[in-house]
């Protein structure tokens, strides 16, 4: 690492906070926020609208943060006690807004049809069971069936909320921000790098497979999964989709990352492909087992995992584990490279358009039933429940949708996964350190379970003791953080208050006791904790260097065991940017380690 690519006062970071309430307000949350979660554990249907007898607020410990750096916007609302939360608003179906999709001031016009009838609401599916399958392995009549159906929606007139045109608006509009919340018109609405993310999708796959097999008359008909954690047969973009001139194939992905190329869990773009670190396919095979590993299997933590809580007008969130990579990684790849956005699966606005996307996705979705299935707990937050969007129905009915819904899909849905005996491949999967594996470098000090000297790099504290944010960018950066006595079911390593433009590509891996680590280093091992991704995105009014703040929390509390470092005082973090926009700084506020 190069001293200079920290741009920290060292001497700043020696005075102690400068917000003497910070502790006082602390423990009013904390407190709070206790007494919320027992009201809500002895009454599931728990309340929380304004005006309610709801005793404390729920606003979490990075909200409170924000709110005090901000001017203590979220504690002014109210002086005798913390304000009340509630869900995001549902978006504003009927004042949505063009998309503004990029830097270059374009707009694309993907705001629904109006609808024919009042909205209706959900009402659980009493259809037959519908089995999703692996894409890998269905055989010719499904791949027919399946054509068939994307055939006859694409050929639908598109101004009907079913064609495949609206279909992928749908996507677009609510990931480019045509909408905003209802009884909320500042706040934006989002539903990617938070809480909603799986949920959101769920529900988008769940009508878009309706409207499938409605067009051919199948009510059995369910979305193909690409298994791409599967390393067996699985991790290629499934043979169906490059077939040229058929309905479910797209143009726009990128040709050389078809078969033979194994889909890279942890892919990045490169401006110049050549310039691409060049990793052996059994480095790639190992290094996805060990991704999904890290961001799916060991993730305990419930934020850690699906993203951080979105409430009425507090839009910061952040992303969980499974969304940033491998999603994130998966439309990267499949994206092509000469367009300008890396349309069509490479971007937002246009990920719709391509069918893949909906396959991709299935299996995302897949990761939400197997996570609960290593005895996991979904939210059980009354305004993660009761969030609500809408979708058009295979009928055209446009229906209120709630989280709570979908949480079970089994019966609610009445769609369920083949199951994949290959997934114990990676959830049974335990890295060892670096040294210990077959792509061990020869670095002198990668002593099997030493500890690297700690001493040698900077400390960086919470985001209320730093005075200065710590800068990254052209490199590797490896910075030292606190970590105290403690146990729970999980250990977080949380980046504070990132802020990361939001046209680049950032895009970094995690590493602990590890700060020899480069673009190259293999993510197989226990030192590799996780990666962040950001998928450019713009909004209208925004200009080329808007920004979003963000958290992010890596699940580290094997790691830390395996390297043998539950005792160490300090752990050394390093962050290794790549990607086309690795030169382009960003900046976090602090960082420390959580037990949760
Ligand atoms: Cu809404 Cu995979 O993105």
């Amino acid at each position: 690492m190069s001293p200079a690519a920290l741009s920290l006062d060292r001497i700043k970071l020696q005075h102690r906070s400068r917000c003497p309430l910070l502790p006082n307000r602390f423990k009013i949350t904390a407190n709070a926020r206790k007494e919320a979660n027992a009201a809500k554990s002895s009454n599931p249907s728990f309340p929380s609208k304004k005006g309610s007898s709801t005793p404390a607020s729920i606003i979490d410990r990075r909200e409170l943060l924000a709110g005090t750096i901000a001017g203590g916007a979220s504690l002014a609302a109210s002086p005798s006690g913390p304000a009340l939360a509630e869900p995001v608003g549902s978006p504003t179906f009927k004042r949505c807004q063009p998309a503004n999709i990029a830097n270059t001031n374009t707009f694309v016009m993907c705001c629904p049809p109006k609808p024919k009838r009042d909205t209706i609401a959900f009402k659980p599916d009493t259809g037959p069971m519908r089995t999703r399958r692996p894409a890998h392995l269905v055989d010719e009549d499904y791949i027919h069936k399946y054509n068939t159906a994307y055939a006859k929606m694409r050929a639908l007139p598109s101004d009907d909320p079913r064609s495949f045109r609206q279909q992928a608006n749908v996507h677009c509009v609510y990931c480019n921000y045509g909408y905003h919340q209802e009884g909320d018109p500042k706040s934006t609405l989002q539903i990617h790098f938070n809480w909603l993310f799986l949920p959101w999708h769920r529900w988008y796959l769940y009508y878009h497979e309706k409207i499938l097999g409605s067009l051919i008359n199948d009510p059995t008909f369910a979305l193909p999964f690409w298994n791409w954690d599967n390393q067996d047969g699985g991790s290629y973009i499934p043979e169906m989709f490059r077939r040229e001139g058929t309905p479910i194939f797209d143009a726009n992905r990128n040709e050389a990352n078809y078969a033979p190329a194994r889909v890279d869990l942890g892919y990045a773009s490169e401006v110049d492909p050549k310039s691409k670190p060049n990793k052996p396919d059994d480095q790639i095979r190992q290094d996805n087992i060990s991704i999904m590993y890290n961001n799916v299997a060991k993730v305990n933590n419930q934020e850690a995992f699906f993203g951080a809580p979105v409430r009425k007008g507090n839009n910061n969130g952040g992303d969980g584990s499974l969304e940033k990579t491998p999603h994130t990684a998966v439309h990267i790849f499949g994206g092509s490279p000469k367009n300008p956005n890396g349309e069509d699966l490479g971007n937002f606005y246009s990920a719709g358009k391509d069918p893949l996307f909906y396959s991709h996705h299935a299996n995302v979705d897949r990761m939400w039933d197997v996570w609960r299935s290593l005895g996991n707990h979904d939210f059980r937050d009354a305004d993660y429940l009761n969030t609500e969007f809408l979708f058009f129905d295979e009928n055209q009915d446009l229906v209120r949708v709630k989280v709570k819904d979908a949480i079970d899909n089994k019966t609610k849905l009445k769609y369920e996964y083949a199951s994949m005996p290959q997934d114990k491949v990676w959830i049974d999967y335990r890295p060892l350190p670096l040294a210990k594996t077959a792509f061990a470098q020869p670095v002198a000090s990668l002593v099997p379970g030493a500890t690297a000297m700690a001493a040698e790099y900077p400390l960086v504290r919470s985001s209320s003791q730093n005075a200065e944010p710590v800068k990254v960018g052209a490199g590797p950066l490896t910075v030292t953080v606190a970590q105290p006595k403690g146990s729970a079911s999980d250990e977080l390593l949380v980046l504070e208050e990132m802020v990361i433009g939001m046209q680049n590509n950032t895009n970094f891996n995690v590493f602990i006791n590890l700060p020899e680590a480069n673009e190259s280093t293999t993510l197989s091992c226990a030192e590799y904790v996780g990666s962040f991704y950001n998928i450019p995105h713009f909004m209208p009014g925004m200009t080329e260097s808007s920004t979003r703040t963000t958290n992010a929390s890596f699940s580290i509390k094997p790691n830390v065991e395996i390297l043998g470092l539950k005792d160490a005082d300090k752990l050394v973090v390093t962050l290794v940017p790549r990607g086309k926009d690795k030169e382009k700084v960003f900046t976090f506020k602090g960082a420390r380690i959580q037990y949760a």
